[in-house]
Formats: C-alpha cells, sequence, structure tokens
C-alpha cells in the first residue's frame, strides 16, 4: 500500500509501477509471498500443503481460499515463543471460523473478537471464555452482557457510556467484568511510517491528551463490578517498524504510571495491539516476530524503568501477520484482452471468477497484490497484466499490476498469495455473488472449513413479502 511519492499516476510507467521487476523467470515464486509449504511442482501447478491446486478446483471448485494449517500455525507458534511472557491475541477481524479459532487455541494464543459474530464463531468452537478479550467502539448493551454471561477474559472499553453500561450490567449478572480501557496516543502507522499528532481525529478510543483517558481510568477504579487491568493502545495496520510503536507506548506508559500514582493501584496488564505487516508483494520487508519481540519488550522496559514503575504484563494482537500469509486465493481465468497503453506498451486484463465479492482490499485501499499460474508451467515471455473480477464496476481489480506469462489463457488458474487477513472477513456477496470456500490444506488433504455459499443461503434471507 505504499504510494510513489508523486502520486500513483506517476509510479506507472509502460513496465507498470517502479518497483515491479520483470521476473526472471515468470513460473518461479517468491517465496516470502507464499505460505511456507507452497512449491511449484514440475508441471508448473501450484501445490500448497501437499495439495495440487489442479485437484484442489477439480473437487471443491474456484474460487477458493486455500488455507495452509501448517503455516497457520506455525506463524501462531512463532508470535507465541517470541513474545514469550506476554499474552498474543489472534485478531479473529483478520480471519475467524471455528477451526481457525481451534487451531489458534492449540497453539497457545488467546483471543480478540469485536462483535457478537465473532464471539459466537469462538464459544462454538470451544474456545476458553476467559482468554477472549472483546473490542468494539459501540458494543451493544446485549452484546455486552452476553460477554459477561459467557464470562470473557476482559472487554476493552471505548466510551463512557460503555463503562456506565458495564457497572449496570455487572451489577445485574453478578460477573465482574475485567476492563482494559482503549487510550488513543495520537500515533498512526502505516507501513514505514508513522505520524505523531496531538489530536487524535478518530473513533477509536479516550485521548490522553484530553484528559479522557485518565478520566475513564478513575470511573473504571471507582466503578463496583469492574476490574480495571490496564490500558490499551493500537495505533494502525501493516506496520514494518517499531518506531510508531515506541512513541506510543512512551505516551500511554505515562500515563499509566499517572494512573498508578494517582490511583495507588498497581496496573497490572498493558496491550500494545497489532499491525505488524506482512509481505504482499516485493516492495515489502516485514519484520519477523523474533526481532518485534526484541524490540518492543526492550522499548516497554526502558519506559517503565524511567518511569519507575514495575513492568506490566504486555499483550499483542496481531491478525494480519498470522493468517495473512498462510492462505491465498486460486481463481479460474475466464476472459483475457489486451489493452495499447502509451509508448506502444500493452496491458492484459485477465478476467477471473471472483474479484471484488472476495478481496475488497485492492479497491477499497488501493492495496498491491501479486499472483502466479497455478496450473501450469509456462515458457511465453512475461506481459504486464491486471486481474481483474467479474463484478460490474470498473474498479473491480484484485491485482494491480503482475507480470504473468504472455501466453495466460481462459481455463487457466492463477493464485493471489497473502489474502488469508482481510478477504474472506470483509467478503460480500455483491451482485450476488457467493461467497467462496475456505479449504484447509495439510500433508496432502483438503479439508473444507468454510463451504462455498449456495443460492439457498442467498435466497434464505429474502423472505418475499
Ligand atoms: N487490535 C485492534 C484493536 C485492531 O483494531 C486491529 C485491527 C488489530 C488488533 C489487528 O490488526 P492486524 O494485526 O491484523 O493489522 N481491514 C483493514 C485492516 C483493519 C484493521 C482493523 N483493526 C485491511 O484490510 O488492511
Amino acid at each position: 500500500m505504499r504510494a510513489h511519492e508523486a502520486g500513483w499516476a506517476h509510479a506507472e510507467g509502460p513496465r507498470g509501477p517502479s518497483w515491479l521487476r520483470v521476473p526472471g523467470d515468470v513460473n518461479d515464486l517468491v517465496p516470502l509471498l507464499w505460505s511456507s509449504t507452497a512449491r511449484k511442482t514440475p508441471h508448473g501447478s501450484l501445490e500448497v500443503g501437499g495439495v495440487d491446486l489442479l485437484d484442489l478446483v477439480a473437487e471443491h471448485g474456484s474460487p477458493a481460499y486455500v488455507l495452509d494449517e501448517a503455516d497457520f500455525r506455525a506463524r501462531a507458534r512463532a508470535f507465541r515463543e517470541a513474545f514469550d511472557g506476554y499474552d498474543v491475541y489472534y485478531a479473529g477481524k483478520a480471519f475467524l471460523c471455528t477451526t481457525v479459532a481451534r487451531w489458534a487455541a492449540e497453539e497457545g494464543l488467546s483471543l480478540d473478537v469485536c462483535s457478537a459474530g465473532e464471539l459466537a464463531v469462538a464459544l462454538r468452537a470451544g474456545f476458553d471464555p476467559a482468554r477472549i478479550g472483546y473490542h468494539g467502539n459501540n458494543k451493544t448493551v446485549a452484546e455486552l452482557r452476553r460477554a459477561l454471561e459467557a464470562g470473557i477474559g476482559r472487554v476493552v472499553v471505548d466510551s463512557f457510556w460503555e463503562i456506565e453500561r458495564l457497572a449496570v450490567l455487572a451489577a445485574e449478572t453478578g460477573r465482574t467484568a475485567r476492563v482494559m480501557v482503549r487510550v488513543t496516543a495520537g500515533v498512526e502507522a502505516h507501513t514505514h511510517e508513522y505520524i505523531a499528532t496531538a489530536h487524535e481525529d478518530q473513533k477509536f478510543g479516550f485521548s490522553i491528551t484530553s484528559g479522557d483517558a485518565l478520566d475513564a481510568v478513575r470511573r473504571v477504579h471507582g466503578a463496583p463490578g469492574l476490574e480495571l487491568l490496564g490500558l490499551h493502545s493500537h495505533i494502525g495496520s501493516q506496520i514494518f517498524d517499531t518506531s510508531g510503536f515506541e512513541v506510543a507506548a512512551r505516551r500511554v506508559l505515562a500515563l499509566h504510571a499517572v494512573a498508578c500514582e494517582e490511583l495507588g493501584v498497581r496496573l497490572p496488564e498493558l496491550d500494545l495491539g497489532g499491525g505488524f505487516g506482512i509481505a504482499y508483494t516485493t516492495q515489502d520487508d516485514p519484520a519477523d516476530p523474533a526481532r518485534l519481540a526484541a524490540e518492543m519488550t526492550g522499548i516497554v522496559e526502558r519506559e517503565c524503568r524511567a518511569l519507575a514503575v514495575p513492568m506490566p504484563r504486555v499483550s499483542i494482537e496481531p491478525g494480519r501477520a498470522v493468517v495473512g500469509p498462510a492462505m491465498c486465493t486460486v481463481y479460474e481465468v475466464g476472459t483475457v484482452k489486451v489493452v495499447e497503453l502509451d509508448a506502444g506498451a500493452t496491458r492484459t486484463y485477465v478476467s477471473v471468477d471472483g474479484g471484488m465479492s472476495d478481496n475488497i482490499r485492492t479497491a477499497l485501499y488501493d492495496a498491491d497484490y501479486s499472483c502466479t499460474l497455478a496450473s501450469r508451467r509456462s515458457d511465453a515471455a512475461p506481459v504486464l497484466a491486471r486481474v481483474v473480477g467479474k463484478h460490474c464496476e470498473a474498479g473491480d481489480i484484485v491485482v494491480k499490476d503482475e507480470f504473468v506469462p504472455g501466453d495466460v489463457a481462459p481455463g487457466d488458474l492463477l493464485a493471489v498469495p497473502g489474502t488469508g487477513a482481510y478477504c474472506r472477513s470483509m467478503a460480500s456477496n455483491y451482485n450476488h455473488a457467493l461467497r467462496p470456500p475456505v479449504v484447509g490444506v495439510r500433508d496432502g488433504i483438503a479439508t473444507v472449513l468454510v463451504r462455498r455459499e449456495t443460492e439457498e443461503d442467498l435466497l434464505r434471507t429474502d423472505v418475499g413479502a
């Protein structure tokens, strides 16, 4: 999602954006972009989890999300091991189904949910409610009641209204609500840049600078039935370095120290949120969990020492970095159209059988993706292509710029890596598209985890009075 300094149109040359390199061999995978078990077979098809995607599509159809179980588990484990002594909450908003909730639990992760629906999936999966955190800037009374009755481990409160509602519900249900206070640290981070501002112009959290955050801490502390755990800060998404976390941690820990002093309590916890970046294209260079952990621990230790407060138990909430690279989407090509660009260059429009209904991120965020021919090898010279969907909208783009073999043709399969996060979870039924299945692959076996939608599913809610 990195823009050219002079705007994206300037980044476009006859060979595509300036960062896009013509591949040496268009059949090769760029390993950083793919899940760990992905490889090309000798005849050039893509294999993930020991399953040839030609076989997977023959059995389960296309498009399909393909989830590499070993890769998901390895990333989850890498976070848990690197962030030893932390609680690692998997952010279910990136992608959640009952099987994935179970995998996360088995790998020792806790779970962050932000809606009644996500909570329902987690509970159906048998996820220990004590290890679930509940987020949201506008949780309803019904949602909060359900969370309390389920015995949720912590509620991250986001407004004075919510503090009042929780106190009433705690009295009503006889439960204690364990509470984190979400604060805005005035830091917004994306990729390598962060912006530190004095004002916090967004809907989430209590402002530190206005004094609301300290007021919220005081109110939670004083409310019967509420147990104050600590402060929570989330600064953004697809972040590659820890400088934004450093500024945020400094501001949040300063408040933490004031709160400890003023209230005479020890705030036992601190959450620094999620947002760790992944590689979607060769432009991206994410840090591994071990480096992130070392840097973040250093930051928190330094600040606590300087403020003379004891180290709280720290938690983080990675979503994208756990599930993003573990999934790819496989599509079938339906049409190919070549368009003349300026300077005699061409762009090949490759239409696939999905699009913005299964991956809205390109249209919504101008996100960059990559792809590979997944059904055969090709000796044709690479051409600059744009992979587009089948929806009635010109902005229905899946991959803005990629080199694909010049003989790409209807019937070929294309696979897009890095679609585990915020693709299925943000999928829609636009144009009454049926949302694709999520097929888990492991050791040569493909298992449907979320089945493809049917027309009956679509019509079920259309009661037709
Ligand atoms: N914690 C909180 C409080 C969050 O709001 C989020 C993401 C996360 C953790 C997980 O962030 P992650 O590690 O997955 O970056 N739909 C956008 C991303 C929205 C993120 C919303 N909050 C996208 O597709 O890029």
